[in-house]
């Protein structure tokens, strides 16, 4: 079975790819201040974020975008294989995580290490990982999507609550020096300047036809096509891939094809209840 899970403080993890002995070097991990940590919750725009990264720092050149599977050139943090990586990593860093913030914080407050948080609207999550359990043999079966959503809201799903993860890595944004905010559908709306957002705060200046290039990699299309990133390279019994594509729709607001009214509504109220206390400033769909 590749299904098992793994429990760490509470919060549960594919087995398939974490062990206490991986989660413990996350969460004790050394970082250096020319890290960048790519930090998410599940299904927010991890892997868009990775391409966008790569591009930014190759101006444009696809050449490392092509050849480097993601989880090597942006290994998960938590994910047993990280040390070999990084072992052989050299240069700045790229490192992943979906570790909520209170796990990670100790460690990460030992450096300047640069944090990028990509979050995306709760209800898309949500669909996009509903749909990523029925194709993923290493995660539990997820049951009709009612269920799905109600251990999703909850926070019983694997990595916990996406509103623990969001309001721990917002609220904490103060505390790390170099923090990058920004939203899976800022990068929809305008990725043309999602870019040049991540190519200041990385201290990268492209020039517009860098940027034009590094736009057309990281597109939907072209990421759909990139079997370093679309995980076509991944066995057909981990991931099943007649049953979807991690590269799936790549939209905004797919959630309205799926949820009922009802389901909505309920969404609406345990976030307003969740997210009382949260220092997020709400905006658009959120
Ligand atoms: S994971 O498993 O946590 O690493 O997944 P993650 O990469 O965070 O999220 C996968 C969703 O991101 C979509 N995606 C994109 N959308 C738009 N443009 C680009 N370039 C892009 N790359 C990935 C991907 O399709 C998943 O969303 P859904 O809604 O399921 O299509």
């Amino acid at each position: 079975r590749l299904d098992v899970t793994e429990t760490f403080d509470s919060i549960t993890f594919p087995g398939h790819m974490h062990t206490q002995d991986s989660l413990n070097y996350a969460t004790n991990f050394t970082f250096q201040d020319t890290d960048t940590v790519i930090v998410t919750y599940p299904k927010s725009g991890t892997t868009w974020m990775q391409e966008i990264l790569t591009l930014v720092l190759s101006k444009g050149d696809p050449t490392i975008a092509q050849t480097q599977p993601n989880w090597a050139r942006a290994p998960w943090l938590e994910q047993y294989y990280c040390p070999d990586v990084l072992k052989f990593s050299t240069g700045p860093r790229i490192i992943t995580t979906h570790l909520p913030y209170h796990l990670l914080a100790p460690a990460l407050k030992q450096s300047n290490a640069k944090v990028i948080y990509v979050a995306r609207n709760l209800k898309d999550v949500a669909v996009s990982y509903y749909h990523f359990h029925k194709m993923a043999n290493f995660l539990p079966d997820p049951g009709s999507f009612p269920e799905f959503l109600n251990a999703f809201l909850k926070g019983t799903v694997h990595y916990g609550s996406w509103f623990e993860h969001v309001k721990g890595w917002t609220d904490h944004s103060k505390d790390i020096q170099n923090f990058l905010y920004i939203t899976y559908e800022e990068m929809w709306q305008d990725l043309h300047g999602a870019l040049q957002t991540v190519s200041r705060f990385m201290r990268c200046p492209l020039a517009e036809d860098e940027l034009m290039l590094a736009q057309k990699y990281c597109s939907f299309n072209s990421m759909k096509e990139n079997a370093m990133v679309n995980y076509t390279l991944i066995p057909q019994e981990i991931m099943d891939h007649s049953k979807g594509k991690f590269m799936r729709k790549g939209k905004v607001g797919d959630w309205r094809n799926i949820l009922t009214e009802e389901q909505s509504c309920l969404v609406d109220d345990v976030y307003s209840s969740q997210m009382a206390d949260s220092s997020l400033s709400l905006n658009g769909e959120w």
